[in-house]
């Protein structure tokens, strides 16, 4: 193995006082003599999301504005903590709180609670038994388990992802080995969903394929199938045997309400149709940091259930052991305390309604800048994000000209805009609608 030293002197072992004065040492690694093993990897290239945030934080200018990441944001561009988050930690801290490990599967108020939030208290499956949850890292950490489990346990599956779908879904399937293709999703022409497209790819596909279904305000686009679409979906999913993988990273954010935005994963559980679920409560409690989320599978036996959740089990102790304990604690607090409860509803609605305003202004600023063309798109589609359509040169011309830092398929995050930033983002995005 090979040792970090900063031993100022010959490439030799320090004998045990020389340790401390290494210590002292100005750093001259006599590793540095000679060329390292590993020059030859390759360079990786810079996260297509959060590599936009280090861009932006090495930008000066003041007028740079962040659209990249999806993560809320005040009206000051500041980030938020929810006050419900606060009192559920308060609340923690006085009960004593401590640091040990949780088991494998994470805490059982969490998975209790993560599975209600889900399919509504008290549901029927889990009643019998029928739910298998782990808590895992995020939504991130919950799709990775569910990957490995379909290389693992139901290997030569294809998974299906939207065209587009978000950019983290292609690396957690590939790196767990895990094979996938797209269905398509969007259409630019209507800025609307193509639902034909769709039908007719998810019917394509080879019987018992998996199909990747955001749950609700779907990212990048922020377009969703209508109630009527999720029954046509429901119905192929059964005729041809698919297992749907709802990935649920927004609840709340689409329409303000927990409920209505369940309604999917809700719909296909309702029709007895075996599903898979990653959750995430970076979005809806702000806890994007503590990385804490859930994968469920809801099945028709018991049984089935009991394996999956030993497989799961098995999966996350190799990968990362157990899952942290304090963003699960705030959940199973909120969750678990109805006043708690609903406040956490109020502060969602709020924030979910302050992205809906600046989405109204933005829409407005731009229907009074550039009339000539149709901006209603951007009230049409839903949640944290509006999928502008702009070309990546003209992504190019927001960044490099006007300092406002996006992903590269043109997705802006309004929930990280300001109403006093609008009109500045309207006249950027004219200027490059017309000039590049
Ligand atoms: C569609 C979708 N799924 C999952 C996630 C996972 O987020 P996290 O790992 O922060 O919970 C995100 C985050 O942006 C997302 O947009």
């Amino acid at each position: 193995m090979v040792s970090h030293t900063v031993f100022d002197g010959p490439c030799v072992r320090p004998t045990v006082p020389q340790v401390a004065s290494i210590r002292r040492c100005a750093p001259r690694h006599c590793l540095h003599l000679r060329a390292s093993r590993l020059e030859g990897v390759e360079q990786a290239p810079p996260d297509p999301i959060l590599g936009v945030s280090e861009a932006f934080k090495a930008d000066t200018s003041d007028l740079k504005l962040n659209l990249g990441v999806g993560a809320y944001r005040t009206e000051e561009l500041k980030p938020y903590v929810l006050n419900v988050v606060k009192k559920a930690e308060r609340k923690m801290i006085d009960a004593g709180e401590n640091k040990e490990y949780l088991p494998i599967d994470g805490l059982a108020s969490f998975n209790k609670a993560t599975v209600n939030l889900l399919l509504g208290f008290d549901h029927a499956a889990v009643k019998e038994g029928c739910v298998a949850t782990v808590q895992s890292l995020s939504g991130t950490g919950s799709l990775r388990v569910g990957a490995q489990f379909i290389q693992k346990c139901i290997p030569g599956k294809t998974v299906y992802l939207s065209n587009p779908t978000w950019g983290n879904h292609r690396g957690i399937f590939s790196s767990a080995g895990v094979k996938w293709e797209y269905y398509r999703y969007f259409d630019p022409e209507t800025v609307g969903l193509d639902f034909e497209g769709l039908m007719e790819d998810i019917k394509n596909a080879p019987d018992a394929s998996i199909i990747v279904l955001h749950g609700c305000a779907h990212n990048p686009t922020g377009v969703d199938p209508t109630k009527e679409q999720w029954k046509q979906i429901a119905d192929l999913c059964v005729d041809k045997n698919h297992l749907p993988f709802f990935d649920v990273a927004y609840q709340g954010f689409a329409s303000g309400s927990l409920d209505e935005d369940a309604y999917a994963p809700r719909y296909f559980v309702d029709r007895g149709i075996e599903i898979m679920v990653a959750q995430s409560y970076s979005k809806n409690l702000g806890l994007y940091g503590e990385r804490v989320g859930a994968l469920n599978f809801i099945l028709s036996s018991s049984s089935a259930a009991k394996k999956v959740l030993s497989q799961l089990k098995q999966i996350a102790r190799a990968i990362y052991s157990n899952p942290p304990v304090h963003g699960a604690r705030i959940v199973s607090e909120v969750v678990g305390n109805d006043d708690m409860f609903g406040e956490w509803k109020q502060e969602m609605e709020y924030m979910a309604g302050r992205i809906k305003g600046v989405r109204q202004e933005l829409q407005d600023h731009l229907e009074r800048i550039n009339p000539d063309k149709d901006w209603s798109f951007i009230t049409k589609q839903i949640g944290m994000f509006s999928f502008t359509g702009l070309t990546p040169q003209q992504v190019e011309n927001m960044t490099n000209k006007h300092h406002i830092y996006m992903t590269k398929d043109g997705r802006i995050s309004l929930a990280g805009l300001s109403s006093s930033k609008a009109e500045y983002l309207a006249k950027a995005i004219d200027d490059s609608v017309r000039n590049c």
